[in-house]
């Protein structure tokens, strides 16, 4: 179990890596509403690290870190870029739910319970990624129509989760 959390600090890091690495490409294309999503999102992942993070040491184990894979740094369309975000959150949909099964399988309960905030916030990720690509079928080709999408973008913020007490 813990070498299997221990990979999935890897993979988030990865996940917030490959964010920053689409919040640098939007904003060089001008894009800075796209960019500013991909920027929460770079923070949203290294929170999910570091709530991994937290766990195995609040569990009195070890965080062993691994080299963080490079990301690509061509994405292509928007449609392009947030079909690949889709994809890469449902391989890690599918990392977390094996998480669990291992949990289950090694009748770990605390940390089959650490998961399932995991569980529910990939059901939201993904869903982010969906509505998005809907409207991008909408938009189309239509420049003026994706510059309204990308206003949209930018007023996405990041929030802290509370301090503990
Ligand atoms: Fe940490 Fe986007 O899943």
């Amino acid at each position: 179990m813990l070498k299997a959390l221990n990979e999935q600090i890897n993979k988030e890091m990865y996940s917030a890596y490959l964010y920053l690495s689409m919040s640098a490409h939007c904003s060089h294309v001008g894009l800075d509403g796209f960019a500013n999503w991909f920027m929460v999102q770079y923070q949203e992942e290294n929170l999910h690290a570091m709530n991994i993070y937290s766990y195995i040491n609040d569990q009195g184990e070890e965080v062993v870190l691994q080299a963080i894979e490079k990301p690509p740094s061509e994405f292509g369309t928007p449609m392009e870029m947030f079909l690949a975000t889709l994809k890469h959150e449902q391989f890690i949909t599918k990392s977390i739910h094996g998480l669990v099964t291992l949990a289950l399988d090694e009748k770990d309960y605390a940390t089959q319970i650490f998961l399932q905030w995991f569980v529910t916030e990939q059901i939201e990720e993904e869903n982010n990624d969906n509505e998005i690509i809907s409207k991008l079928k909408l938009i189309g080709d239509n420049a003026s129509s994706l510059f309204v999408l990308d206003k949209e973008l930018s007023v996405r913020v990041f929030t802290p989760p509370p301090a503990e007490e």
